[in-house]
């Protein structure tokens, strides 16, 4: 199981296209943290997971059962390196 962060974003939602080419739909999660956002992820059969880079009991949450993680990085310059850092510590 692969997760993507960032999907409702560019470069999520272009990387999960691009995966879908590749493996199955059953196996890609997206991360989003407006699930309202995610109707063309459902649409594609993707699983939608809601979370934040800053609220890691939601990242721990998002990553139960995933095997590998593609972090897109956050746009929010000044709290990225500590969001980006719960990201890659969450389990
Ligand atoms: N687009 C490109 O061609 C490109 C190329 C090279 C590098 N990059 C880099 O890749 C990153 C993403 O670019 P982008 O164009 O895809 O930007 P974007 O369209 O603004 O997407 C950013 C994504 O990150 C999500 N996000 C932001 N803060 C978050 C947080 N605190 N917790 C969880 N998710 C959060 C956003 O969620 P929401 O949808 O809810 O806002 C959105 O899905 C940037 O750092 C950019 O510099 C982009």
């Amino acid at each position: 199981m692969i997760l993507v962060t960032g999907a409702t974003g560019h470069l999520g939602s272009a990387t999960l296209s691009f995966l879908l080419n590749k493996i199955p739909a059953s196996q890609l999660v997206g991360l989003v943290r407006d699930e309202s956002k995610a109707t063309d992820l459902k649409g594609k059969g993707i699983t939608v997971r809601v979370g934040t880079y800053d609220d890691t009991a939601s990242l721990g949450n998002a990553m139960q059962g995933i095997d590998t993680v593609l972090l897109i990085a956050g746009t929010d310059e000044e709290n990225r390196l500590r969001q980006h850092s719960n990201v890659v510590d969450a389990d």
